[in-house]
């Protein structure tokens, strides 16, 4: 099964850190959070992971690729557990596609059409995992994969309840609930206002999609703020196929979009390690 991990875009509210440092080269902890994103996708019986990135965030690429000189200096330096972690980036199976220009999510998935549709065995499902959201504990795409299974190979979207007064910053569903959290999707809508919001389900960065959205993505028009966007091609999808979304909870995943989301991703992450939780304590105790 393929993922496609988009990375190509601008980061823009990060700025003027993304200057110069890719958004999903940012670190939480040690690792860089886009590390944590492909790890996810091998944990969910992905066996080709394609990053789509851009000519201006070649350190992606760097990242993933070996560098025995570092491995043996390390070693030859007794530090061989970071030598270990070092070859781990560095033979994590991911491939490159290149987006020319940040046209938007929509064209960034598109980029990876040939890899998925000309897969040998048939073109079949595949995910797509925002580079920029981790879910450290992968408990997402597993569930995403049961459902699909069970409805045939349906696209399956991840979703979480958005307070209703900010409903008009996302992309919504609206459906009905087939098992507690489970929906049908009858509908999306991006960035509705809050009075006509369907739902308060917004989609969370997680998709299982059937190879039928690149089609459609091929011939989808700009759409909202100038791009090609990935939700104008689902509302085309859902006109012939089934489309299934899995409630999550919002606290499952983590988003380094912003300095605020970063930060409160990388205290949620610090504070489930044991170490780290006692020097914040330890720090912060008498302030
Ligand atoms: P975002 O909208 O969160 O990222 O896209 P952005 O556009 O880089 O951020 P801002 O709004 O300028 O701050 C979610 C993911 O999709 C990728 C981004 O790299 C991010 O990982 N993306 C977005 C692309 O690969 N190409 C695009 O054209 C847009």
């Amino acid at each position: 099964m393929k993922a496609i991990i988009p990375a190509a875009g601008l980061g823009t509210r990060f700025l003027p850190a993304t200057k110069t440092i890719a958004k999903e080269m940012l670190p939480v902890l040690s690792k860089p959070t886009i590390q944590y994103v492909v790890e996810e996708a091998l944990g969910a019986q992905a066996d080709e992971v394609i990053i789509v990135n851009s000519e201006q965030k070649k350190s992606i690429e760097e990242y993933f690729s070996p560098n025995p000189d570092l491995v043996s200096m390390l070693d030859g330096a007794n530090k061989s557990s970071y030598a270990r972690e070092v070859e781990h980036a560095g033979s994590l199976p991911v491939s490159f596609v290149l987006q020319p220009e940040a046209l938007g999510l929509g064209h960034a998935v598109m980029m990876a059409s040939d890899n998925v549709l000309s897969a040998k065995d048939g073109a079949e499902p595949f995910y797509v995992l925002l580079g920029d959201v981790l879910v450290p504990d992968n408990t997402i795409l597993p569930r995403m994969l049961e459902i699909s299974k069970e409805h045939n190979g349906a696209s399956v979207i991840a979703v979480y309840q958005v307070p209703h007064d900010q409903v008009n910053r996302f992309g919504v569903i609206s459906g009905s609930a087939i098992e507690d959290d489970v929906w049908k999707v009858t509908g999306l809508v991006e960035k509705p206002p809050i009075e006509e919001a369907p739902t308060d389900l917004a989609i969370f960065g997680r998709y299982l999609l059937s190879p039928r959205i690149m089609e459609l993505l091929a011939t989808t028009a700009p759409g909202a703020g100038g791009e090609i966007q990935l939700t104008d091609a689902m509302i085309e999808l859902l006109k012939t196929e089934e489309m299934y979304a899995l409630v999550i909870d919002g606290s499952e995943g983590f988003d380094v979009g912003t300095i605020e989301s970063w930060l409160t991703t990388s205290i949620s992450l610090a504070m489930r390690d044991e170490k780290l939780r006692k020097t914040i304590f330890e720090t912060f105790h008498h302030k």
